[in-house]
């Protein structure tokens, strides 16, 4: 989600090699963004928040003539976006940029400061620097201070360190975050992305794991981390810059898919306790909340169907009368809320002005607001009371798919956090619960596999012009967020029904012609209901994808018919994986009939707009 640049040479201008690598990785994220650069010997730091706009004003004032650099764009992790959190992070001689995180931070800051160190930051990050000053004061090496200091650390991370005191050399490490470096004659680009640095040389050298690269104007040396000598060669690259930001992905959209084990085990780190028996909201004021008995949601789009399928947990864990509202609707018609109620806006962007908006006219009542957005300085976080970010990372495709899921899972982290608060669930049940949120990214990786049947099934479908998709319960939401997608990106007319109100009118639609999208999860209420329904499409000669979990056999599916297998899951988890492969079936639909998908006609990421 970060993104790390650094430039040694002389051929080029530090300060513009870093200020353009930086803007080229701007999409993954931008809280705050900083530089480093060595003069004399001396490390100075810019740093600024929010926009690279911003750190761009103040680079504008000033001269830099210093051969070596590194820099930064940070999406926040450990400590809130600010100036002083943003990196790169310095401790006497030594800056620092770091993507991932330090899982033991909290141990290494501890013995850092028993040992008299002061910190300055909420980072993680900081301990880095810290620790590499604390290893050089002991009198090891520069090289040896950093192998020495990644030998502490857990977790996962790219770093790229300066020393003023060897002001000739960057050392770079990596482990579990991507690092490459670009290499001309004489000069040397480093970065997390490749597309940061492809336009100086398209050769490049990916470090692996546990690598260290010691990085100076001619040359380049790369150790293991027993300062064992490795070699690592270079590859010419032949992408073209934004493929490679895809990361070879046809379209973002689909990247975004892929994403979602990521981003949804992203969004649950670090949100339960050790013991997985409660749930942690630092943000939250427990006796500000303990008394709430009323939820309203508002949001729009796909943030509206996940809040839906939000309204079956809080319901179903925590037992709060939950009601779910467009955001374009709530805010005129003047919605009964009293001190007792909770407003909760969702929405990936936060910048959505029906739903902000609508959270403005919620304020006016005097009530609570919790806004759940992507971004973590968005106008939704600013305006509301608790804050809860989902870790999605950047989207860019228009069709929200891995901000959906993560913000499926928060429902159903404050379902859990709320049913304790309350009273309604005991430690107990919410361990229960916890262990299957914790299982749940492998789950959803499992469905990924579905990708190429789903491509190879949409071969079969892509001509049709109307479907329906129906679903009961928990699963509801995810047939209408399958004929939303659907629509969105194939411009194809979908609808999306409560599979029990098929047979009170839209039955009558059913022909040849109309495709049936089931989402059918083996579970004890809905399945048998649903296969019911399925009977009565058969009737009436429709054709049917049935997506389910259940590996009995479904003698009733036609020659037309088929059957998508899904991994099994919870019941209150399984949109999770029904999602996945709803959003297959429009992406490879779409595909065929060659629309934009990251970019569909007359839609906007961001409607700023009511
Ligand atoms: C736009 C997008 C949709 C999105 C909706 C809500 O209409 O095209 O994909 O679901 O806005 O966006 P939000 O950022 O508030 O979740």
């Amino acid at each position: 989600m970060c993104g790390i640049v650094g430039y040694v040479g002389l051929a080029r201008k530090t300060k513009s090699v870093l200020y353009e690598g930086l803007k080229r990785l701007e999409y993954r994220g931008y809280d705050s963004a900083g530089i480093c650069y060595i003069d004399g010997n001396k490390n100075t730091v810019i740093k600024s928040e929010g926009k690279l706009e911003n750190l761009n004003a103040k680079l504008n004032k000033i001269e830099i003539n210093s051969p070596i650099g590194i820099g930064h764009t940070r999406w926040a992790t450990h400590g809130k976006p600010s100036e002083l959190n943003a990196h790169p992070h310095s401790t006497g001689p030594i800056s620092v940029v770091h993507n991932g995180i330090v899982e033991n931070f909290y141990e290494l800051k501890n013995e850092l400061e028993q040992k008299g160190a002061k910190f300055y930051s909420d980072t993680d990050t900081e301990v880095i620097s810290q620790l590499i000053f604390y290893f050089i004061n002991d009198g090891k090496s520069f090289e040896d201070s950093v192998i020495a200091t990644f030998d502490k650390i857990q977790g996962s991370y790219a770093v790229a360190v300066l020393n003023a005191d060897e002001p000739d050399k960057i050392i770079a490490t990596r482990r579990f975050s991507p690092l490459v470096i670009a290499k001309n004659d004489d000069e040397l680009f480093l970065a997390s992305d490749i597309p940061a640095i492809l336009p100086y040389s398209n050769e490049i050298i990916f470090l692996e794991d546990n690598d260290f690269a010691v990085l100076k104007k001619n040359s380049i040396e790369f150790y293991d981390n027993k300062k064992n000598k490795v070699e690592r060669k270079s590859k010419k690259i032949n992408w073209d810059p934004v493929m490679i930001e895809k990361a070879g992905y046809r379209h973002y959209m689909l990247k975004e898919i892929h994403e979602q084990p990521r981003a949804v085990f992203d969004t649950i780190r670090g949100r339960f306790s050790d013991d997985f028996e409660t749930v942690i909201f630092n943000d939250f004021d427990e006796n500000l909340i303990k008394d709430v008995s009323r939820i309203s949601i508002t949001a729009c789009g796909t943030s509206y169907h996940a809040s839906l399928i939000g309204k079956y947990m809080l319901e179903s864990i925590s037992r709060i009368n939950t009601q779910v509202e467009l955001a374009s609707e709530f805010k005129y018609r003047e919605p009964v809320l009293d001190s007792n109620s909770l407003v909760i806006a969702v929405s990936q962007s936060g910048e959505t002005a029906d739903t902000s908006e609508a959270l403005l006219e919620a304020k006016k009542s005097g009530v609570k607001t919790l806004g759940i957005t992507n971004v973590e300085l968005s106008k939704i976080s600013r305006e509301s009371d608790f804050v809860i970010n989902t870790k999605a990372g950047p989207e860019i495709g228009v069709a929200s798919t891995k901000a959906f899921t993560t913000q499926v899972v928060v429902f159903y982290m404050l379902s859990i956090y709320l049913g304790l608060v309350r009273k309604v669930i005991d430690k107990k049940a919410a361990k229960k619960l916890i262990k299957d949120a914790v299982a749940v990214s492998k789950i959803i990786q499992k469905s990924l596999k579905l990708d190429d049947e789903i491509k190879e099934l949409s071969k079969d479908f892509y001509s049709y012009k109307n479907f329906i998709y129906l679903g009961r319960g928990i699963n509801y939401p995810i047939a209408l967020e399958g004929a939303l997608k659907l629509k969105e990106i194939s411009y194809i007319h979908a609808e999306g029904y409560a599979a029990g109100e098929m047979k009170h009118g839209p039955i009558a639609l059913i022909d040849e012609n109309m495709p049936v999208v089931f989402i059918a999860p083996d579970d004890e209420i809905y399945y048998k209901k649903l296969l019911a329904n399925f009977e009565e499409i058969k009737a009436r000669g429709g054709r049917i994808i049935f997506i389910t979990s259940s590996s009995g056999s479904l003698e009733i599916l036609g020659e037309g018919d088929r059957k998508i297998q899904i991994p099994k899951c919870s019941n209150l988890l399984s949109p999770l994986i029904t999602a996945i492969p709803v959003q297959f079936l429009a992406y490879h639909i779409a595909n065929r009939l060659g629309t934009d998908i990251d970019q569909p006609r007359n839609l906007a990421k961001v409607v700023t707009v009511e």
